[in-house]
């Protein structure tokens, strides 16, 4: 199979339209079978409960070439898993977690000349997402919905790739307690749109946000969980009700304890002692691991010893075997990665 004339090294995070997308309906009570299509557009009832209220929710995953050429993607029961638990909460009908991996599998192979090479820094990324899209005008969940699966080629989520950034703490919350932080719905990444594009502006990278309640720990970014490493290499990262259960900070923790022999930690995380801490990453599929340099906290600076040049020691070992597993160069856990092609 030709791949496609991309310069794959210069993509950044953006969206490209590939040939085909996976569309499955939810009428009368089910889902169809669903099919492949090239029509990368929506007609959609001004009404829709999307349009409407927000009923949406997304996941977010890759596909990656091995070093041997396979197309294999990371954790997609997860992903499924994850999905099914955010429509619950936002009460639209679960998939199958069978039906999204399927989904998953038909539009990567059918887009396998848009998978970047081994080697060029690329991945493809995986965006399934469903919404209301029946007609609702009093508050009340749509009665019909689409699930649709595209895919984009996609390079660093932050512009000067594995360099350290610069995030600020925001006096925005991202999610309410005992709100809907902890699953994927639209909504969480509508309501940071004021604070990212404020932070932007500012020249900060990213935003951190603290728990809604009493403002003194640390959640996580719009886009990305925490990992800290303490000074004699452990590694932490925030526990808390409103965050989103990343499945590549779940997958780094592993990898921390059980590959790497390092000691770990799950816990609450207190923004007084993040002072301490010896080096600070963000992690999540588009994010993957990016280094914290510096973390602004209205004017006062917490600068990371690595700097803002290189990724911390343990970060970058961090990084190394997760990549390494990733593109088959590591042995992987049992059922982390699911061959495509
Ligand atoms: N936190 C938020 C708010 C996210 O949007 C994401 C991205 O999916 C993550 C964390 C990272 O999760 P994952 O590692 O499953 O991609
Ligand atoms: C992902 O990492 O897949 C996400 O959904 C994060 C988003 C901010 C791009």
């Amino acid at each position: 199979m030709k791949k496609k004339d991309l310069d794959w090294g210069s993509l950044g995070f953006g969206y490209v339209s590939c040939d085909y997308r996976f569309v499955s309906n939810y009428e009368n009570g089910a889902w169809d079978e669903g099919g492949l299509t090239t029509d990368n557009t929506l007609v959609l009832s001004e009404c829709a409960g999307v349009l409407q209220y927000a009923q949406t929710c997304f996941e977010g995953l890759k596909a990656y070439t091995t070093e041997d050429g396979r197309i294999v993607t990371f954790r997609p029961d997860l992903n499924a898993e994850r999905m099914a638990n955010t429509c619950r909460r936002l009460i639209i009908p679960e998939l199958p977690e069978g039906r999204f991996i399927e989904a998953v599998e038909k539009v990567v192979k059918a887009n396998a000349a848009w998978v970047p090479p081994f080697g060029s820094g690329a991945t493809l990324y995986i965006r399934p997402f469903i919404f209301g899209k029946g007609p609702v005008i009093g508050v009340a969940p749509s009665k019909e919905y689409q699930f649709r699966v595209f895919t984009t080629p996609v390079g660093p989520y932050f512009k000067g790739g594995v360099k350290p950034i610069t995030i600020r703490v925001s006096d925005y919350d991202r999610a309410a307690p005992r709100g809907s932080g902890h699953v994927k719905a639209g909504l969480n990444y509508a309501m940071s749109l004021f604070a990212i594009v404020d932070a932007h502006a500012k020249g900060f990278d990213e935003n951190m946000y603290l728990d809604p309640e009493t403002r003194t720990k640390v959640e996580e970014t719009g886009g990305a969980n925490f990992l800290f490493v303490t000074k004699d290499g452990t590694v932490v990262t925030p526990k808390s009700p409103s965050i989103l259960p990343s499945i590549t900070r779940r997958s780094l923790m592993y990898v921390a304890k059980e590959i790497l022999g390092l000691k770990t930690e799950e816990r609450e995380v207190y923004f007084e002692e993040v002072k301490d801490f010896a080096e600070c990453g963000l992690c999540g599929t588009a994010a993957v691991i990016s280094p914290v340099g510096k973390i602004n906290d209205h004017g006062k600076e917490i600068c990371f010893p690595a700097g803002m040049e290189k990724m911390g020691e343990i970060t970058q070992k961090l990084y190394d075997t997760l990549t390494g597993i990733q593109m088959g160069r590591i042995p992987a856990p049992e059922g982390w990665i699911h061959e495509i092609a």
